[in-house]
């Protein structure tokens, strides 16, 4: 088992196949995109199923690929063959772009759960947001995916004067479909121009809008799962739920399971840590990454990376040493 000295158990592998997008969506890309990790540096299909291999025998149950886009990088399909073969759960977090090339991948790898992000409703505003005109594509491969039966979670960033006038459409969704909607707040990544006085969303806000709106009575509080990173809930007799991801306000950290590794195979023991451990070097020298992997997250930090209150979390000094969203994914 994959154990920090805080006494919790690391079970879930986040990977990030590429350092690409084709969206460029404003809260975690620049327009021009970002300059790419040289090819040579990033992990081959092959080196990425051998190493979550190795993740798997220390203690992996679940495994999710993301990006940039996971979907655009090529060969995923044989990633995903090969991840199949473990003995984890597998899950993706995708912009859903280019989903209808890869149902029958997904169906074949045993994924039948999928995070996608959708910031607006909006035609219009939504392709605003992503600077690219993809919201037809993304809406129709939204449905289909829900039609073929996989669970759908929608990532919202809820951002003030972007989405806030949409957080109850999107609850009007939940009563409609089976479909998971997470308004996640607003988080500080380099350069992403994060200010949470003029854009941030908060946990409570989100809560009281959709209380005000539906009467507190008809909006139930689930119980969340162990290593949950949100908190559920549903309107009464809808088919769909939803929930908010508080890392700004309410950080979870107590229970976090998880780990990522970057395209370029380095381990990140949080989303917010700027100590990278490489493992990709070593690996390709043939030396065992075990006591690496065992060492990086051994020494994590309690919370948020050391920023453990909201003053720290929202310095610049200490928030903006981070890799952007993009080569992290999430
Ligand atoms: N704050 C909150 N969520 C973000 N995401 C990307 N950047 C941010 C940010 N700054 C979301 C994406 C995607 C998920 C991986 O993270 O919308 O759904
Ligand atoms: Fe691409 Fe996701 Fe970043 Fe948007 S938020 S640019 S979809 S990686």
């Amino acid at each position: 088992m994959i154990k920090d000295q805080h006494g919790r158990i690391h079970k879930y592998l986040r990977i990030s196949l590429l350092d690409r997008c084709n969206l460029r969506c404003f809260y975690c890309m620049p327009e021009e995109g970002i300059p790419l990790l040289p090819k040579s540096h990033i992990m081959t299909n092959e080196e990425i199923v051998e190493i979550a291999k190795i993740f798997a025998e220390e203690g992996v149950s679940k495994i999710r690929l993301t990006g940039g886009e996971p979907l655009i990088r090529k060969g995923v399909e044989n990633i995903l063959e090969g991840l199949s073969k473990l003995d984890v759960q597998l899950t993706m977090t995708t912009n859903a772009v280019v989903l209808h090339k890869h149902w029958e991948h997904l169906k074949s790898a045993g994924i039948n759960s999928l995070n996608i992000s959708l910031d607006s409703l909006q035609a219009e505003k939504m392709n605003r947001i992503m600077r690219r005109d993809k919201f037809d594509v993304i809406w129709n491969n939204i449905h289909e995916a829900m039609d073929r039966g996989l669970h759908v979670k929608i990532n919202v960033v809820a951002m003030k004067g972007v989405n806030d006038d949409e957080i109850i459409d999107f609850i009007q969704w939940t009563k409609k479909k089976p479909i998971h909607v997470r308004f996640i707040e607003f988080m500080p990544f380099k350069d992403n121009n994060w200010d949470w006085d003029v854009k941030g969303i908060s946990y409570a806000e989100i809560i009281e809008t959709i209380e005000s709106h539906f009467s507190k009575e008809s909006v139930e509080r689930l119980t969340d799962r162990p290593n949950d990173t949100s908190k559920n809930y549903r309107i009464k007799g809808a088919p769909g739920t939803f929930a908010v991801i508080s890392t700004v306000t309410h950080p979870f950290c107590d229970t976090c399971d998880r780990i990522r590794l970057t395209a370029d195979g380095k381990i990140k023991n949080c989303l917010f840590s700027n100590i990278e451990t490489d493992l990709l070097t070593p690996f390709r020298k043939g030396n065992d990454i075990r006591p690496i992997i065992h060492k990086s997250i051994w020494g994590k930090h309690a919370a948020r990376a050391g920023m453990e209150d909201f003053e720290s979390f929202a310095n610049p000094n200490l928030n903006q040493e981070n890799r952007s969203m993009i080569r992290i994914g999430g």
